[in-house]
């Protein structure tokens, strides 16, 4: 039996900043989960053709702003001149693409710990991995809470591990692979990020004795949100802000 790491995150999460209840990824939506008394935010972090980090959930403008293309082929000037809150409602209309900078000064102004997930374009696993955890290590410099980095990428991972090995990490899958132990383990993970179709209690109790944090996504049922919480889950993410109360 392992011993589990420090974590000092809070047991629900708000996916994108505020789940559904705001257009994702905006500096609206952590005011909007700090309004139901979220305490933390997860959020999609990736880079600018100039390397600037910034929070988009997908490569590509087009679903939640009224640009085109990928971002990561546009300056960061070019991005500050779109429009990503209209798409969700016209009260949203001129909110634009946060700098993950932004994101820091507000969160840590509001006490609210983060998820910064390192969402890379296809291709740019690397660069942004190193990018993106130093622009963290930079920002939240001092911070009594340290954010808790994660993505899919094992990529992006190890090149976060190498810029800011003192950072936490957290690993998202899926889909359990079976070699998890040694994933975890050689990218220094601190936690493994798993949807909650993956989890039984079983598999809960061999990942928290080989010493490490579970966080689940993203569940929006206050049934089943409880039940992972009982079952000893460290953090639950959720879009479901209105149903599930953070306290
Ligand atoms: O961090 C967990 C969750 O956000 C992963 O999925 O697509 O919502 O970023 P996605
Ligand atoms: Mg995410």
């Amino acid at each position: 039996m392992q011993t589990l790491p420090p974590w000092p995150y809070p047991r629900l999460v708000a996916h994108r900043g505020a789940g559904s209840l705001a257009p994702e990824n905006t500096l609206a939506a952590m005011r909007v989960g700090a309004s139901f008394g979220y305490k933390m935010v997860e959020f999609d972090a990736k880079l600018s053709q100039d390397q600037v980090a910034i929070l988009l959930h997908d490569a590509d403008l087009e679903r939640t702003t009224n640009g085109r293309g990928n971002a990561a082929d546009q300056p960061y000037a070019a991005l500050t001149k779109l429009d990503a809150g209209f798409w969700f409602d016209v009260a949203f209309r001129g909110e634009p693409i946060p700098t993950l900078e932004a994101v820091a000064q507000y969160t840590l102004a509001q006490n609210m710990a983060s998820n910064v997930e390192i969402k890379p374009t296809p291709g740019l696993e690397a660069l942004t991995g190193t990018a993106i955890a130093r622009q963290v290590a930079h920002y939240w410099q001092g911070a009594s809470v340290p954010p808790l980095l994660s993505s899919f990428s094992l990529t992006a991972l190890e090149a976060a591990q190498k810029e800011a090995p003192n950072l936490p990490r957290g690993w998202i899958t899926k889909e359990l692979d079976k070699n998890w132990r040694e994933i975890l383990t050689r990218l220094g993970c601190v936690s493994i990020h798993l949807h909650h179709r993956a989890l039984t209690k079983r598999l809960l109790g061999e990942i928290h004795s080989a010493g490490f944090r579970v966080t689940i996504w993203t569940v929006n049922d206050p049934a089943r949100a409880a039940t992972l919480l009982k079952w000893g889950v460290d953090s639950v993410i959720t879009d479901a802000l209105d149903l599930i109360d953070p306290k």
